[in-house]
């Protein structure tokens, strides 16, 4: 066997089954966990890229290879809700609540930290960002290396979130020791980081879970002004190191068209397509719903307008597609913005740069 965490680094590939996960695979990759090496992994929401959490010289590895910066704190995954009472001081009641509902789920609680948790890992902050993933590679994975996993997602710092292990490969081959290929991720935006430490849980970002089933457990949820990504945000009052972060960015310049009327959106989003080819550049189009296949030079519609858990499905890797077809200029339309529309409204907002045009 290769040794995986030899001098040149080659990044080895396993197919593995994301339902039944062969033993032996993650027994293999569990072992590069222990030994403080990174092994890429599918969850339900998008690809993680796991290193031992409790080990500082392998999370410092994490932040180095997908080019993190250093004030950006990781997730902790776990496989069992009780190993989160290691890696907090304190659970309020409200936490083993939603523990209870939505583990294992897309859902990260913000706790303030234990003492076993070392300072890289939360970018120096108190507290600790921990969730219990749906999947069962990342479970059985996290479960053999016996030792909770830091793992942000697998793409360079400011791409899209990986949802294919393809993802992963692009960016990071040659960079990381392993990637665990399950397939395609079923949600595909990442989970709700919910921060239990404020006086009124607040949600800082949304993601797989929604508003309206955290409301239904807690009743009253606030949500940052940086989740919903409305407009650019105040460093000073970034509660989320990853809030002022450039986000989900494709190459190309990005215009999000946001409106009431779905009908004068339509229009807007036909009127910059011509400006912009007859202009002479490429024209991407980025929307849901009805449209005919000859809008712009590529056109990803990414699924019918009311269905959201396919719209979220297919929006990180529409947006690497346009990319590849190197096109300069992607014009993108409001997404319906209750359930998970609120997470895809948020990234698409991101991934413009905060270029909106409102109707
Ligand atoms: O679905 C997901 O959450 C995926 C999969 C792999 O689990 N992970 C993920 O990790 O999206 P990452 O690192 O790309 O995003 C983590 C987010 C960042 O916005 C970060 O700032 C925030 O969680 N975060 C982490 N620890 C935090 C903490 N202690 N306080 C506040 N925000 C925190
Ligand atoms: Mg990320």
């Amino acid at each position: 066997m290769v040794d995986p965490l030899g001098d040149v680094k080659k990044t080895v590939v396993y197919k593995v089954n994301p339902l039944r996960p062969e033993r032996s695979v993650i027994q293999a990759a569990a072992k590069v966990i222990r030994m403080g090496g990174i092994v890429a992994f599918p969850t339900e929401t998008v690809y993680g890229l796991g290193a031992n959490a409790l080990d500082p010289e392998a999370v410092k590895k994490v932040y180095e290879v997908k080019r993190r910066p250093a004030d950006n704190p990781t997730i902790v995954h776990v496989a069992d809700k009780m190993e989160a009472r290691r890696l907090a001081a304190e659970i309020p009641e409200k936490g083993y609540e939603l523990m209870e509902r939505f583990w294992p789920g897309p859902l990260t609680l913000v706790l303030k930290k234990s003492e076993i948790v070392p300072s890289i890992t939360v970018a120096g902050l108190d507290t600790v960002a921990v969730r219990m993933p749906n999947h069962r590679v990342a479970l059985m994975l996290i479960e053999e290396a016996g030792v909770p996993v830091a793992a942000p997602s697998a793409n360079l710092a400011g791409k899209p979130s990986p949802t294919l292990a393809e993802h992963v490969i692009r960016d990071l081959d040659g960079r990381i020791d392993m990637v665990l290929d399950g397939g395609p991720t079923e949600i595909g935006v990442e989970s709700t980081v919910l921060d239990l430490t404020t006086p009124q849980p607040t949600v800082l970002r949304p993601g797989g879970v929604t508003l309206e089933e955290l409301r239904r457990v807690l009743g009253e949820v606030q949500l940052h002004p940086a989740a919903t990504a409305r407009e650019e945000i105040n460093l000073e009052t970034a509660r989320s190191p990853g809030m002022k972060h450039k986000h989900y960015a494709p190459n190309a310049e990005m215009i999000l068209v946001e409106g009431e009327r779905r009908d004068r959106v339509k229009e807007r989003i036909r009127e910059l397509v011509e400006e912009y080819m007859g202009k002479g550049l490429k024209v991407g189009v980025l929307v849901a719903g009805e449209w005919e296949p000859n809008v712009g030079h590529e056109i990803k519609v990414l699924g019918p307008e009311e269905d959201l858990k396919t719209i979220a499905k297919n929006l990180f890797k529409a947006l690497r597609e346009l990319d590849e077809k190197k096109v300069d200029v992607i014009i993108a339309g409001e997404v319906t913005a209750t359930g998970l529309g609120v997470a895809v409204m948020n990234r698409l907002r991101k991934a413009s740069g905060h270029r909106i045009l409102k109707v």
